[in-house]
C-alpha cells in the first residue's frame, strides 16, 4: 500500500474507533500531506529549502536527523505525531502544541516532587511568567526523552529515541519527541485499544502489559496514563508509549494513587478484550513482586 494510503487508511480505521471517536465533536478530516505544509516555511512542502517553520525541526533536519516528514500520523490535544523520515529509517515526530496556545492539562500532581535545580526557574513555573511556561515545556520534553532512554537502555519493549542521550541534543530538541516508528510503512501499529484480539492474543496482550506495569514500578517508576490507549500492539508484541507524566514512586507523594490508578485503567480497558481481572488483586499482585509492601 502506498505510503500516502497507509496514512489514511490508519487514520480512518484504526484511531478512535469507539468512544473517543463518537465522543469527538471536532474531528478533522483524515490528512494527508496537505496538512503537514505549516510545518514549513512557504507555501510547498516539498520545495527544495525544505526549511521548517519550527526552529527544532529545522536543527534536526540540518543535523541530517530528520530528512523529510512524510504525513501526520495523530492529532491530539497536546500534541501531533508526524511520520518522519531519516537515516536510519521511519521515526515518529510527537511535537508539542505551544503552551501558550494549547490548555496545557494540569501536571502539577505528576511534577510533584521532581527536581528542578534552580529556584528562579520554579518561581516562574509556579508564576506561570512567559519563561516559566517556556521552562515547563522544556522540561516536560526533556523529560520524555530521559524516560525514554532509560527504559530503552533497561530494555524495555519502547520505541527507542532518535535524540540524546546527550543533554544538549535532547534540549535542542524543543518541543520535538523524535523517537523509532512502530509499524512499517504499509502498516502502522494499532494502539491495544483499536485492536481485535483472538482469545490466546489477548491473554498474552495481557500478561506483557502486566508485567511492563511491574517491570516499571521495579525500577521505581509509575507510568501516570497506562492503559490500552497507550500501548500499541506489534507482530504479537505490546510496546508501551507516552511517557511525559511518568514519575518516580519515591518521590512523587502521589505514586501510589497514580499506580492505582494506573492498575484499574489496564484492568477497565482490557475487559473489551475478554480480560477481567479484578483491580485490587492485581495492584497486591504488583506490589508484593514490585517490593512495594512498604507503602
Ligand atoms: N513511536 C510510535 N510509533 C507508532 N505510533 C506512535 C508512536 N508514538 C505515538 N504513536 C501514535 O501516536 C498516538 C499519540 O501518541 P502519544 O500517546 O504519545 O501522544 P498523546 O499526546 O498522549 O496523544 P493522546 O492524548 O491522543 O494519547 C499514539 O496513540 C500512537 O498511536
Ligand atoms: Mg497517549
Amino acid at each position: 500500500m502506498p505510503l500516502e494510503a497507509m496514512l489514511k487508511y490508519w487514520q480512518d480505521e484504526h484511531y478512535e474507533s469507539e468512544e473517543r471517536f463518537s465522543k469527538r465533536q471536532d474531528r478533522k478530516k483524515p490528512k494527508g500531506r496537505r496538512s503537514i505544509t505549516d510545518l514549513y516555511v512557504g507555501e510547498d512542502a516539498h520545495s527544495s529549502a525544505d526549511q521548517f517553520a519550527d526552529s527544532a525541526l529545522q536543527l534536526l533536519f540540518e543535523r541530517g536527523i530528520i530528512k523529510e516528514i512524510l504525513g501526520e500520523l495523530k492529532s491530539g490535544k497536546e500534541a501531533t505525531v508526524y511520520l518522519a523520515d531519516g537515516p536510519e529509517g521511519l521515526m515518529a515526530a510527537k511535537i508539542y502544541s505551544d503552551m501558550l496556545v494549547r490548555s496545557f492539562r494540569n501536571d502539577s500532581m505528576y511534577r510533584a516532587g521532581r527536581f528542578i535545580g534552580d529556584d528562579r526557574i520554579q518561581k516562574a513555573i509556579d508564576q506561570r511568567t512567559l519563561n516559566g511556561i517556556n521552562a515547563q515545556q522544556g522540561l516536560w520534553v526533556f523529560h520524555e526523552y530521559l524516560q525514554l532512554w532509560e527504559l530503552y537502555r533497561a530494555g524495555l519493549k519502547v520505541p527507542k529515541p532518535m535524540v540524546g542521550p546527550d543533554a544538549s541534543d535532547m534540549v535542542d530538541a524543543g518541543r520535538v519527541v523524535l523517537m523509532e516508528f512502530i509499524g512499517t510503512r504499509d502498516a502502522a501499529a494499532p494502539r491495544l485499544s483499536d485492536v481485535r484480539l483472538e482469545s490466546y492474543e489477548a491473554e498474552s496482550a495481557w500478561q506483557q502489559s502486566l508485567e511492563a506495569l511491574i517491570q516499571l514500578a521495579k525500577m521505581g517508576k509509575v507510568h501516570g496514563d497506562y492503559s490500552t490507549y497507550n500501548l500499541l500492539w506489534w507482530q504479537g508484541e505490546v510496546i508501551v508509549i507516552d511517557f511525559p507524566q511518568m514519575g518516580d514512586i519515591a518521590e512523587n507523594p502521589n505514586a501510589m494513587m497514580l499506580l492505582e490508578r494506573d492498575v484499574v485503567s489496564l484492568c477497565k480497558t482490557f475487559k473489551k478484550h475478554g480480560i477481567h481481572e479484578n483491580p485490587e488483586g492485581v495492584f497486591r499482585e504488583l506490589r508484593a513482586r514490585a517490593l512495594l509492601s512498604g507503602f
